[in-house]
């Protein structure tokens, strides 16, 4: 994988965009099976780290790709969706390379933009998406205050709708720093509904801390159904989170398909941080030897994949009884959310219990390498004492 030119510099954009056509991507050819129309919705789409002016390396030109991709191989199968997209942006000089773009671009999406503050728009965004389609809304702004739930709530609230928000870790981390609290209480307290209490926390206990607090918030505001899950975009040079991209539906399938997106987009995240080092190390030096002269300044690492195996075997002792259960896409979900953990390293849990003879999965015949439970199939697995 060969990280295109135009994002040097802008990997995360890079991570993020693979991420969002990824997953957009799967999303419309599940609901176009049976939805009549789908809208997406860009709240601050730029354009934005992209002179160019094919804009291809954006969120605005990315998400007209996908969608025009996935209306043809709809239309191929006899499934008509009509698809719309908005942009919203603020900027003047953005602005008018966004409308110039969406006037002279040739496609079958419905394409329109308005001008303006994200937050003054919200009537006229969900007017615009009408109350049958369904809608996927991309929030993305540079900060993190038009995050907080009461900017977000309104769109939250919409019926038949996912979510998909840039919550600026780094940002946050430094407004609720023990020198910048008070100064920022009011934004933290829109954010988190509290000032978040954090003394003592590791920096990696610190982060999930205020991604937790941030995402049980906004789940609130999408209602009881609410299920939420996140990806962590790290610095391209450095061991540190930039943001998490943290994604809300009410569909438990929305969290799986999601996940499995987000473990082919953790690969190509590798690769693009991998090639930014080289980059950034062959500036500094001279040299593209990765190890000329480190400088050992990661500060949070990632978890390796191993490492989360003990914790999920465990979650899954914890699911399994002596009495058979079937194992659901609600409760494949549940365990996502409440472990981080992508789906395959799930089936790798249980897969290792299963070879150990703890586990038995009653509908399945043969031996399996991976899938040791199917969800959609709701097999049921039994507890062996
Ligand atoms: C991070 S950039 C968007 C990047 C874009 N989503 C992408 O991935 O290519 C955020 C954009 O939102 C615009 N913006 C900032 N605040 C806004 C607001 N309150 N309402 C609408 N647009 C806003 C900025 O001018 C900028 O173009």
């Amino acid at each position: 994988m060969k990280l295109p030119e135009r994002y040097h510099r802008h990997e995360q954009a890079y991570v993020k965009h693979e991420l969002l056509s990824g997953y957009l991507e799967v999303l419309l050819m599940i609901i176009g099976q049976w939805a009549k129309e789908i809208v997406y919705i860009d709240c601050f789409a730029g354009p934005w780290c992209d002179d160019s002016d094919d804009i291809e390396g954006t969120s605005i030109a990315r998400s007209i790709a996908i969608m025009q991709k996935a209306r043809d191989s709809l239309a191929s199968a006899g499934k008509y969706v009509t698809m719309r997209a908005l942009y919203i942006e603020r900027d003047d000089d953005a602005y008018t390379r966004l409308q110039n773009y969406l006037a002279t671009k040739r496609t079958a999406v419905e394409t329109q933009c308005l001008k303006g503050d994200f937050v003054e728009l919200r009537d006229q965004i969900l007017q615009w998406a009408g109350s049958r389609a369904f809608a996927f809304f991309f929030v993305d702004p540079k900060g993190y205050r038009d995050v907080a739930l009461p900017h977000l709530r309104p769109l939250l609230e919409r019926p038949q709708s996912e979510f998909l928000i840039n919550f600026m870790y780094s940002f946050v981390n430094m407004a609720n720093s023990d020198k910048n609290r008070q100064a920022f209480s009011k934004y933290l307290l829109e954010l988190f509904g509290e000032i978040p209490v954090v003394d003592g926390l590791s920096p990696v206990e610190r982060e999930d801390r205020l991604l937790s607090l941030y995402t049980d918030r906004v789940k609130d505001g999408v209602g009881p159904d609410a299920r939420a899950t996140a990806v962590k975009v790290l610095d391209p040079t450095k061991d540190r989170t930039k943001y998490h991209l943290v994604y809300l539906t009410r569909n438990p399938l929305g969290i799986i398909k999601f996940m499995e997106q987000s473990e082919r987009c953790a690969i190509v995240q590798e690769r693009v941080r991998l090639d930014a080092k080289l980059r950034a190390k062959e500036e500094r030096t001279g040299t593209g030897d990765l190890f000329a002269d480190d400088d050992g300044d990661d500060s949070v690492s990632t978890m390796a994949a191993t490492d989360f195996q003990q914790p999920l075997r465990e979650h899954w002792l914890g699911w399994v009884s002596t009495v058979p259960k079937a194992f659901t896409k609600e409760d494949f979900a549940s365990m996502i959310e409440t472990t981080g953990a992508y789906p395959s390293q799930i089936q790798m849990a249980l897969g290792s219990l299963i070879s150990e003879g703890r586990i038995q999965n009653l509908d399945s015949r043969g031996k399996r390498r991976k899938n040791f439970v199917h969800f959609s199939k709701n097999e049921r697995l039994v507890l062996f004492q």
